[in-house]
């Protein structure tokens, strides 16, 4: 069996605007009304008032981490005016999360921001940076003890996405319902603006500033990671897109104390550029390929790019209604992270997405959930796959014979 690194974090990850509900005051709750066609996160599966149920549910099962974040939007209602109620309920969960054996990975931005600041041109907004460290630091308040925190999550999709609602800007990305749901009539996702990429690689390292000097945390950013491959002679191809959509990020991981690794589906580079997915039956219910081997793919990558940043796999996992269709992905996709640890990548934890079925930005449809949620009781039930993820945590691997490649076993719920 592999030998993972002493204390590597077995968990399930969430985002406070897809899990929260009410998320009132944020640009994308504005994003939801304003634009056709696109369902409304509403009261989402209220873990705003339900978390230490979720929390529980992930430590029985065996897990011993829980990824969630800090929502700024309730936290600086306004310019400057910070809410202690808000950032204690923060710390209720941080205690929570802590008094179950959970360690906590918390996130401090993830794709959301408060309304206002959206407002005020965003990130390339003349006191964005400013703005974003001012509310690090507050937060940083209740961070003290808690050993993992991400500045921002995948700043290379947020690139994408602060277009969306650009009147003038990048027409592509205007026209996107989400950047996370393959669109027929777009099938590839325009490549983030390197201008905001620029301006968010500031942003995190004014941000790690401030935490490295305010809490003893390890400070790392979570990077989408696309796997993308080159067809035979499109290796220059390649290295120009990656660079555009991913290694800009990377490069930016480089002094941090980990990076997060966030891997789904794996494309190849032609000519012409990225290749859209193909229509295939297992297609997952975003419509990305069945490709458990991106993690592997990810890993590797980011480790080459980074040059040698301890990684935490903060999101892997599927949006399928079969659980069995989710546990056969993650068994082979830990398989991949199980074969780069043995080649010396140093690899701390393996965070899945997610831990509730929950709002995938304008969509209910794609169900990653270790954990359904009737979204009239709001009644938590958990689907076999978490009890085999904690079955996995608590044998610190898969079953030898599913390790070595054996689909029979290793899909066993
Ligand atoms: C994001 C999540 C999202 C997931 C699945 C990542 O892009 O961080 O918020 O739900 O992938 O699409």
């Amino acid at each position: 069996m592999t030998r993972l690194a002493p204390g590597f974090l077995w968990g399930a990850a969430t985002a406070p605007h897809q899990v929260e509900g009410n998320n009132v005051n944020s640009d994308w709750w504005q994003r939801e009304l304003r634009t056709p066609g696109m369902e409304l996160s509403g009261d989402a599966v209220d873990s705003y008032h339900r978390y230490a149920e979720d929390m529980r549910l992930l430590a029985d099962a065996g897990l011993t981490s829980y990824r969630f974040g800090i929502e700024w939007a309730r936290v600086e209602p306004a310019p400057g005016q910070f809410s202690r109620a808000a950032l204690a309920h923060y710390r209720r969960m941080i205690d929570t999360a802590l008094g179950f054996g959970l360690t906590p990975v918390v996130t401090l931005h993830h794709f959301t921001a408060p309304r206002w600041f959206a407002e005020d041109l965003g990130w390339l907004g003349p006191k964005a940076i400013e703005r974003f460290q001012a509310y690090v630091r507050y937060a940083s308040g209740i961070l003290g003890d808690v050993e993992w925190v991400c500045t921002m999550n995948e700043p290379n999709m947020l690139a994408i996405m602060v277009w969306m609602s650009d009147p003038v800007r990048s027409a592509a990305a205007r026209k996107l319902l989400t950047p996370t749901v393959a669109d027929p009539l777009h099938p590839i996702l325009p490549d983030p603006e390197p201008e905001v990429g620029l301006r968010l690689v500031e942003a995190h390292h004014a941000a790690r500033e401030v935490l490295k000097d305010e809490t003893d945390a390890k400070v790392g950013w979570t990077i989408a990671n696309q796997a993308l491959t080159a067809t035979p002679g499109n290796e220059a191809k390649l290295r120009e897109l990656r660079f555009i959509k991913e290694d800009l990020y990377l490069e930016g991981a480089r002094g941090d104390d980990f990076v997060g690794v966030q891997s789904y589906s794996s494309q190849a580079v032609d000519e012409n550029g990225v290749v859209p997915h193909p229509d295939a039956p297992d297609n997952t219910l975003t419509g990305a390929a069945y490709r458990p081997d991106a993690l592997g793919i990810a890993l590797r990558h980011t480790w080459e790019t980074t040059g040698g940043v301890p990684i935490v796999v903060t999101e892997n996992g599927i949006a399928t209604a079969d659980d069995t269709q989710r546990i056969a992905y993650t068994s082979e996709a830990l398989r991949h992270l199980f074969a780069a640890v043995d080649d010396g990548i140093d690899v701390r934890g393996y965070v899945h997405w997610s831990a509730l079925d929950n709002f995938e930005w304008g969509h209910w449809k794609p169900t990653f959930g270790l954990i359904a949620v009737d979204r009239e009781t709001f009644e938590r039930k958990p689907k076999p796959s978490l009890a085999w993820l904690g079955e996995v945590a608590r044998r610190g691997g898969l079953e030898a014979s599913a390790e070595s490649g054996d689909k029979s076993a290793s899909v066993s719920a």
